[in-house]
């Protein structure tokens, strides 16, 4: 393995969030990150998105201060979404940069298409198809023709209450419980004109969420995410606590089968666990988060890139 291939390449938007609160969420995530990366003889390199220029020569190319990152091989994990519909279009440029060239795209641990990794509609359509308990979720249209969706709504959904959250975002971003149809209009006229797509959902009350790591289908660590005291969401930005868990059994089978039928390497699998059983939340690819207190994760993760290096 050449010196350049051992350098993980994260590349964040810094955007979608307050002045500073990028840094501040990295530094957060440096220690653990880092601390894993460096036990495995990697270093890590933060890259806001608008600092790079993907082009195509003789081959794909990415500028960075004059730099191209693709003349050797690299390992990249590059943020898949944004709530700027342009930061979000330059971002899949850059994906699909790094996708095409020989360098490593860590975050595209799966087959089959891309949007499998992040649109939770397709997520919950894909997961039904295999048969896993999924919430039921209406994509709401675009713009003025966002209320069109209610009559279905009071249909499939009920009174609520709802969960009502973007199609592809992370980090607990904008995801709203809405406990009123007569709140939810209002609710959808908001996001009518929000620019990006947005999902319905019935809130299922659960104690807590599991998420599930998965590496080459084997299941590495799983830990267990209950919501904040008052609070609904249990995204650790969102005030979420976390413990490490010793037994997975009942969403073992399920995880297994996700792993399968996406053909993935490397994903872990969030559960609601609610009182009819686990219902699956999301899943995502590549790394989100490392748990500080578990650093099976990490290990598993590095060792991994290594294998795809070799
Ligand atoms: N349908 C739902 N019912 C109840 N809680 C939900 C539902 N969907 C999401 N949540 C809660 O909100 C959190 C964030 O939602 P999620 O879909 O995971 O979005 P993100 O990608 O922002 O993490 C989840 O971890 C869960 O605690
Ligand atoms: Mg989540």
């Amino acid at each position: 393995m050449s010196n350049a291939a051992k350098t993980v390449n994260l590349i964040y938007r810094p955007d979608d969030f307050l002045p500073g609160l990028a840094d501040t969420m990295l530094k957060r995530k440096i220690p653990s990150l880092a601390g894993a990366a460096e036990r495995a003889g990697f270093a890590l390199r933060f890259l806001p998105v608008h600092e790079l220029i993907p082009a195509s020569a003789d081959r794909p190319t990415l500028w960075h201060q004059g730099e191209d990152l693709l003349s050797t091989r690299q390992c990249f994990q590059v943020d898949d979404f944004s709530w700027d519909p342009q930061a979000s279009h330059f971002l899949k440029a850059v994906y699909r940069t790094i996708q095409e060239s020989d360098s490593l795209l860590l975050n595209r641990s799966m087959d089959g298409p891309e949007y499998l990794a992040t649109d939770k509609l397709a997520i919950a359509q894909h997961a039904a198809k295999f048969g896993i308990p999924a919430p039921v979720s209406l994509a709401v249209p675009y713009g003025r023709h966002a209320r069109a969706v209610l009559p279905l709504v009071e249909e499939r959904l009920g009174q609520g209450p709802y969960i009502l959250k973007p199609r592809e975002m992370g980090m607990g971003f904008a995801v709203q419980k809405i406990d009123t149809f007569r709140q939810l209009s209002s609710a959808i006229d908001m996001v009518a004109q929000a620019g990006i797509g947005y999902l319905l959902q019935p809130y299922l009350p659960h104690s807590a969420d599991v998420r599930v790591y998965l590496m080459e289908g084997e299941i590495i660590a799983a830990l267990h995410r209950s919501a904040g005291k008052g609070a609904y969401m249990t995204n650790i930005c969102q005030g979420g606590i976390s413990r490490v868990l010793t037994g997975w059994g009942e969403v073992d089978e399920l995880c297994r089968t996700i792993a399968g039928s996406l053909r993935a390497s490397c994903l872990s699998v969030d559960w609601l666990l609610t009182d009819s059983g686990p219902v699956l939340g999301e899943w995502s690819t590549g790394f989100g988060s490392f748990p500080d207190h578990e650093p099976k994760v990490g290990e598993a993760f590095f060792s991994w890139v290594r294998s795809k290096l070799a």
